[in-house]
């Protein structure tokens, strides 16, 4: 694959307000939110749910690609076939996570940094030939009076450039994902300060490890107040700081910005991703979309509980959520329309 098909399939992510659905959860944390709702921690309820999701009719409408995990990836739907020859058939770009997660930092007591560059090349040539698309990679800041240091941000921003020059190598588009937790009880400038810092960090190493801007994703979070934080801000004030953030930060080069939701419901990042759009429309030189892992999902979750007769309810919930989502980029979110939640409509 060359540059140029690179940069199309990154183009064609955002293209039409639609953004992308995060199904990536390690086993983990699937089993982590499913317990939580009485749902069997089983591979077939897992295999199941994001059947499910990826199933659900009029999905292609809002979303254009989903992240799968690498169980998900070699698992087959109820009828027999492969998750990604699914995808290919509605019309879904089929990604997939590829870091292994968070350890400690060394020296860096409370930091993290993400693991998975030992064999890389090589597990992603893999997943290409699955039929991958695009993959994903997490980076973990965390937020109080002393963190993250300035070693705990360089050396996440390396570890995601050094991912994002191997995908395109391997001819997958890499979506860039460095998290600033909401935990915790910093307030909005706080984050507005950090996220500015580990995005200027990305983009010095991006540059250094030749990665082509033209050809990638940014999967930042939106600036918000931590979730202890006693100041929280309201719509127009997140938009504001997040989008100014990102046009200090990000390269016009680069086509599309895919927010993460972080553990905002959906109807508040909904609504934030809205009053961007409300507030900055024409003026950012990127596609702001997004990549809702929870703030597509878990409303869903919710109603389904792990049982096949609810499955219809459920993939109702995840057309609204993803519908509302689209609504938001083309500024016409109205958060007063959500009783239209079941009817499948869009906002
Ligand atoms: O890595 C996290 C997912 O890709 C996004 O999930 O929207 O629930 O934060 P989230």
């Amino acid at each position: 694959m060359n540059a140029d098909d690179l940069a199309e399939i990154a183009r064609s992510m955002g293209a039409d307000d639609k953004g992308l659905v995060a199904i990536d959860e390690s086993i983990g944390t699937c089993n982590r939110r499913f317990a939580a709702l009485g749902i069997p921690d089983t591979a077939d309820r897992r295999r199941a749910w994001r059947e499910l999701i990826v199933t659900t009719p009029g999905l292609r409408q809002s979303i254009s690609g989903a992240i799968l995990c690498d169980e998900t990836i070699r698992q087959e739907t109820s009828h027999g076939a492969s998750f990604v020859s699914l995808l290919d058939r509605v019309g879904i770009l089929p990604g997939i996570k590829v870091d292994a997660g968070t350890i400690e930092l060394a020296g860096h007591p409370g930091e993290k940094i993400t693991e998975g560059l030992d064999g890389l090349q090589a597990r992603l040539a893999t997943y290409a030939e699955i039929g991958a698309r695009f993959a994903k990679w997490r980076g973990v800041i965390a937020v109080d009076t002393d963190r993250p240091s300035r070693g705990c941000v360089e050396a996440n921003a390396q570890a995601l450039a050094r991912y994002a020059t191997i995908c395109q190598q391997v001819g997958l588009v890499p979506v860039v994902e460095p998290e600033v937790l909401m935990e915790g009880s910093h307030d909005l400038p706080r984050c507005a300060e950090v996220t500015e810092a580990i995005l200027r960090a990305f983009f010095r190493h991006a540059d250094e490890q030749r990665v082509m801007l033209e050809a990638m994703i940014l999967k930042p979070n939106m600036v918000l107040s931590g979730l202890d934080c006693a100041n929280q801000e309201d719509a127009d004030t997140i938009a504001d700081a997040t989008v100014n953030c990102l046009l200090h930060t990000v390269p016009a080069a680069v086509p599309g910005i895919a927010f993460l939701s972080g553990g905002q419901s959906g109807e508040l990042a909904s609504a934030r991703l809205n009053t961007m759009h409300l507030r900055f429309r024409g003026l950012m030189p990127w596609q702001l979309t997004f990549s809702f892992g929870r703030a597509i999902q878990q409303p869903a979750l919710e109603i389904w509980g792990g049982r096949d007769d609810r499955a219809q309810a459920a993939q109702a919930a995840i057309r609204h959520r993803a519908g509302c989502s689209q609504a938001a980029r083309r500024g016409l979110y109205d958060a007063s329309n959500e009783i239209r939640r079941f009817t499948g409509m869009a906002c």
